[in-house]
């Protein structure tokens, strides 16, 4: 339970991370260099992380222990974002870094591992508290969760943990299977669902504006709220990793798991006590509640688009079937949008608009909540094209890059006459607080070593947010789509305009 746990503070503040070891499966992949040793790094920077700690990496490319020391060291140089590389940190940080070459399929690796974890465990005095990090692909989640089993590496006199990145299942029916193959080795306790969306500063940021302010909760319902959207743009494309988006789609890669739970974030009830249990439990009922399309809805509620080739800045960029390693004939989404509705009481009728697209105009993530108009319109809004029905008020969390929040809302211009132009209030993240703000691996990793899962997701948070688009993806993978529907550098097809028009609804602008 969460309250018995002495490491784990339920309001988050001091957390104090116990002895312990981290081994990393595919240590030697971009995901390790970008974002874990970076984060780990800077934990040790910052103190956060004990000296009892050891960290043993895994991959198949040979290298020693000094090896892969100056190789994390160049990761972390090249990779470490807002704050400074201390020689010395390091020098004493990589002392507790560890490597052992071998090939997951191979049952002797897991005996290395355990060799070296030994070792790591002597020399560092870690308690025997260990946490397993998969940051390998997906296809090896299996195979490591069962021989992790078989070499009873899953017990022990501490804890045992295990990470598991995303994605988690490639469908419904997979990730029910992989939860079931993990509960057969690690309680669901033990088992730490990454989203490394929920570990955002700005993401956890909804919960304390919400719950934490008095004036904007009595709001939040079907009411006030004639409207929701929330987008995930990326600029870049595919970016050298062609074959492995073409598996997954931007359904699968953002929408069924980051922005449902944002939407989720956004939407849920209070929790009684901000606690792991409670947070979850809210969060589960949510997504529990989202309306599950049926196929024939699919087309009304639901678009899928591909980028195809196009000058941008005057640059040709080439469509996604021209990038490398992907099919010519290629039927993946490079972009989703949905309307989606909440059946509970809170959010009965109002509209959740989710998109998220590669090679949009610009990389931006925000929640835009819309009001509904004023019952009477009694002023006209002034624009350039001449007097209009004001805008209505309208509420943006900024989730990247310039995290914040701001509100629209009317004014009266200047000069005579009752004429009003919008106006903006703005909270700006980095300006208000002054100070570096933790990275989400850095957040998570302190939460799982502390064993606070409150922003991992549950076997059953997963299942249900698989519920809700696994109807879409069943429909669109008997269908044959005309792609590309849109040029590289724009805000997606025209399908997914008309699909918000059919309710009166424009998609904004970020
Ligand atoms: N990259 C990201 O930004 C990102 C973001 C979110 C989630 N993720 C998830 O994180 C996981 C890792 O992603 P990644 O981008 O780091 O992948 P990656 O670059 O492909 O790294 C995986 C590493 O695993 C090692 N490996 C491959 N086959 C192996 C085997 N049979 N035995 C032992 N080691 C093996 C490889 O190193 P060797 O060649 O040396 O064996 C490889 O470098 C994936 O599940 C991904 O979906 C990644």
């Amino acid at each position: 339970m969460a309250d018995a746990n002495p490491f784990q503070d339920p309001l988050r503040f001091e957390r104090r991370v116990p002895p312990c070891a981290i081994v990393i499966f595919g240590a030697n992949g971009d995901l390790t260099k970008r974002k874990l040793l970076p984060a780990l790094y800077r934990l040790a920077y910052e103190r956060r992380i004990p000296q009892n700690f050891a960290m043993v990496g895994n991959s198949r490319t040979p290298m020693s222990d000094e090896d892969f020391r100056q190789k994390m060291k160049e990761s972390v140089q090249k990779f470490i974002e807002n704050s400074p590389f201390d020689e010395s940190v390091w020098e004493s940080f990589e002392q507790t870094l560890y490597y052992v070459a071998g090939d997951l399929k191979d049952t002797r690796c897991y005996q290395a591992i355990q060799k070296k974890l030994a070792e790591a465990e002597q020399q560092n005095q870690t308690g025997d508290n260990v946490l397993y990090y998969l940051s390998t692909q997906p296809s090896y989640y299996e195979i490591v969760i069962e021989q992790l089993g078989k070499h009873t590496m899953n017990r022990g006199k501490g804890w045992r943990r295990i990470v598991i990145e995303k994605p988690f299942g490639h469908d419904l029916a997979s990730a029910h299977k992989l939860n079931q193959q993990t509960h057969e080795v690690f309680p669901e306790e033990d088992v730490y669902r990454i989203d490394h969306y929920l570990g955002k500063e700005t993401v956890q940021n909804i919960l304390a504006f919400r719950f934490g302010n008095g004036i904007f909760e009595p709001l939040w319902n079907r009411r006030y709220v004639n409207n929701v959207q929330i987008t995930a743009a990326e600029s870049i494309g595919v970016e050298g990793r062609g074959a492995y988006y073409q598996e997954a789609g931007a359904l699968r890669d953002m929408i069924q798991n980051h922005l449902l739970q944002v939407m989720a974030t956004v939407t849920m009830e209070p929790p009684t006590v901000f606690d792991a249990t409670n947070v979850r439990d809210e969060r589960a009922k949510l997504l529990r509640a989202i309306r599950v399309m049926k196929p024939e809805q699919v087309p009304l509620y639901a678009v899928a688009g591909q980028y195809g080739p196009a000058k941008i800045g005057g640059q040709q960029v080439p469509g996604f079937r021209q990038e490398e390693g992907v099919d010519p004939e290629s039927q993946t989404d490079t972009y989703a949008a949905g309307t989606f509705f909440v059946d509970n009481w809170r959010w009965a009728g109002v509209p959740f608009y989710i998109r998220s697209g590669k090679r949009l105009p610009k990389r931006v993530t925000d929640i835009a909540i819309q009001f509904n108009a004023p019952p009477l319109a009694m002023f006209q809004q002034e624009t350039r094209m001449g007097p209009r029905a004001p805008r209505p008020n309208l509420l943006v969390l900024r989730i990247q890059p310039e995290e914040g929040i701001s509100l629209r809302f009317l004014s009266k211009s200047p000069g005579s006459g009752m004429r009003v132009r919008p106006v903006s209030m703005d909270f700006n993240y980095g300006s208000s607080f002054g100070e570096r703000s933790p990275s989400a691996y850095e957040t998570l990793l302190v939460d799982v070593m502390t064993g606070d899962p409150t922003l991992y997701t549950r076997q059953d948070m997963v299942e249900a947010s698989w519920k809700v688009v696994q109807p879409i993806l069943d429909v669109w993978q008997n269908q044959k789509f005309n792609f590309p529907n849109y040029d590289a550098g724009t805000w997606g097809p025209r399908e997914s305009d008309e699909m918000l028009a059919r309710q009166g609804h424009v998609w904004r602008t970020p």
